[in-house]
């Protein structure tokens, strides 16, 4: 069979589309694939000059983040996504990733040495009302890279949070701060009471126990898988699953 690795060019981006739907990533769309192949690698595999899988990586610091690693219903248990992993991550020893709990994923990053260190929470509850609006503001962190991209999607970005409002509700995709959990009391403050929030907190986080005694729910988890010695920041409280 005549199968080969190369980037994702733009007359690809339909049929990643279709292969990511098939894996339920229905919000892929071309700005995030370009953003992916801008800022890192997005690569494919072809089968018969088929695209079959598509994977990416960005570097965060100098650590290879695995952002999507998804292979055609048809083509998968064959090794199709274990070797287009390994592409991905050839010359990079730090890596992470948030793993779905599809257990040929797990095996996958297993196999690059990445293993299960906690979990990622998708946790959804209500704003609180009774704050004052959020000022936007210039963000004060690193992956500045990646907090314009998400304000070019329609994001409100303050110093230490990203936040869209979609849908009727609130979903949070990064708040870095030392005192996350009096930045995330004054962000549910100021929405209304009973706005829906979502936000994704590290499990071994303080703000992940806050929440839920606040009446947050845990909705569905990602697995961190790391290599020895990669930890997230203590100081993120909240951050994008696909994109750390
Ligand atoms: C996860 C996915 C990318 C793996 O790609 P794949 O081509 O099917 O996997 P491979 O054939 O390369 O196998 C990778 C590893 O998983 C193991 N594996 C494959 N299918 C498996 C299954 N159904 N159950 C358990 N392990 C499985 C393989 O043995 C291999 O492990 P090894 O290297 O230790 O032998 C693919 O199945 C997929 O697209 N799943 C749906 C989308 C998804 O969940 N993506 C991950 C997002 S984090």
């Amino acid at each position: 069979m005549d199968s080969t690795i190369r980037p994702v060019a733009p007359g690809d981006h339909a049929r990643v589309v279709q292969i990511a739907a098939e894996g339920d990533f229905i919000e892929c769309e071309s700005n995030y694939l370009s953003f992916i192949a801008d800022v890192g690698r997005l690569l494919c595999s072809t089968s018969e000059g088929e695209v079959v899988a598509f994977g990416g990586m960005i570097p965060v610091l100098d650590v290879a983040m695995v952002t999507d690693l998804f292979v055609a219903e048809a083509a998968r248990g064959r090794g199709v996504g274990g070797r287009l992993l390994a592409e991905l991550l050839d010359g990079r020893s730090r890596r992470m990733t948030f793993s779905a709990q599809h257990p040929a994923a797990l095996a996958a990053y297993q196999r690059e040495g990445m293993e299960p260190r906690g979990r990622l929470l998708y946790l959804s509850g209500s704003a609180l009302g009774g704050g004052s609006p959020l000022t936007p503001a210039a963000w004060m962190h690193d992956r500045g890279d990646l907090v314009g991209h998400l304000a070019a999607q329609g994001t409100t970005v303050t110093a230490n949070a990203v936040l869209i409002a979609e849908n009727g509700g609130i979903e949070v995709l990064r708040l870095d701060a030392p005192n996350a959990i009096d930045e995330c009391h004054q962000l549910l403050r100021a929405f209304d009471a009973g706005i829906s929030v979502t936000m994704y907190v590290p499990e071994a986080h303080a703000l992940a126990p806050w929440l839920l005694a606040r009446d947050f729910v845990i909705i569905d988890h990602d697995v961190l898988c790391t290599t020895a010695g990669v930890d997230l920041p203590p100081t993120l409280a909240v951050l994008h699953p696909g994109l750390a």
